[in-house]
């Protein structure tokens, strides 16, 4: 698998008020746990999720299965965490579904809600896959029809309704659909992004 050495940071996107100020993707950390518990704990971030919410516990193993992640070779999955200067405000996640697939997550701090940098995080994440990945032809991204606010931020960046999948994920109060989302390469480069 391709893994060229590309920029982690990216201009301010058109979303976000503030010039010449950038995000950036990093490797997670372990001394993340704190500053990402703030968020993974609370119900409202894994409503739609398997997951959570978390105890300090569960977001100490997520942090060290990412990291086991980064390690493993062929390296199959890449959690980041996403700064706005030295502030860590939301993780994203790559994972790799086939040669040419990749499929996107993220989520953001509570407290940055609707600020435009889910948006962001989400162009930052498949600009990542493209630029990093030659092989890649593909990113997908699946959301629960009832989250919103993650379905818009699909929508925003310029990615495709294909359909719902039903009964893809159990969670705490009974199975949910995925809608699934894509982008191609060549839509993406012909945003000039
Ligand atoms: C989904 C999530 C990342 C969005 O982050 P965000 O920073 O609030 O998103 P943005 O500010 O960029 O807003 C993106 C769009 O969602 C809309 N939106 C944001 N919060 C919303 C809410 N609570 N209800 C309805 N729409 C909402 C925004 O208005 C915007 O749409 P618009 O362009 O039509 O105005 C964030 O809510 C989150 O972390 N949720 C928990 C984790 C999760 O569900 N992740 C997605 C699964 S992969």
């Amino acid at each position: 698998m391709a893994r060229a050495a590309v920029p982690a940071t990216v201009a301010y996107s058109r979303d976000m008020n503030g010039p010449g100020r950038e995000l950036a993707l990093r490797r997670v950390r372990l001394e993340d746990a704190p500053r990402i518990h703030e968020w993974a704990s609370r119900p409202e971030a894994s409503r739609y999720q398997a997951w959570g919410p978390h105890g300090y516990s569960d977001t100490v193993r997520f942090l060290q299965d990412a990291l086991a992640a980064w390690d493993a070779d062929p390296q199959r999955r890449w959690v980041f965490g996403a700064e706005r200067g030295a502030e860590l405000f939301g993780v994203g996640e790559i994972k790799w579904r086939s040669p040419s697939t990749f499929e996107i997550s993220y989520s953001i701090h509570a407290q940055y809600w609707g600020q435009g940098l889910g948006t962001s995080l989400a162009r930052l994440l498949v600009a990542r896959v493209f630029s990093a990945h030659e092989d890649a032809e593909r990113v997908q991204a699946t959301c629960d029809p009832r989250n919103v606010a993650s379905e818009r931020t699909l929508q925003r960046i310029g990615m495709i309704h294909e359909g719902t999948l039903r009964h893809t994920k159990r969670l705490r109060d009974g199975w949910r659909d995925s809608r699934m989302y894509s982008m191609l390469r060549d839509e993406w480069e012909s945003e000039g992004r």
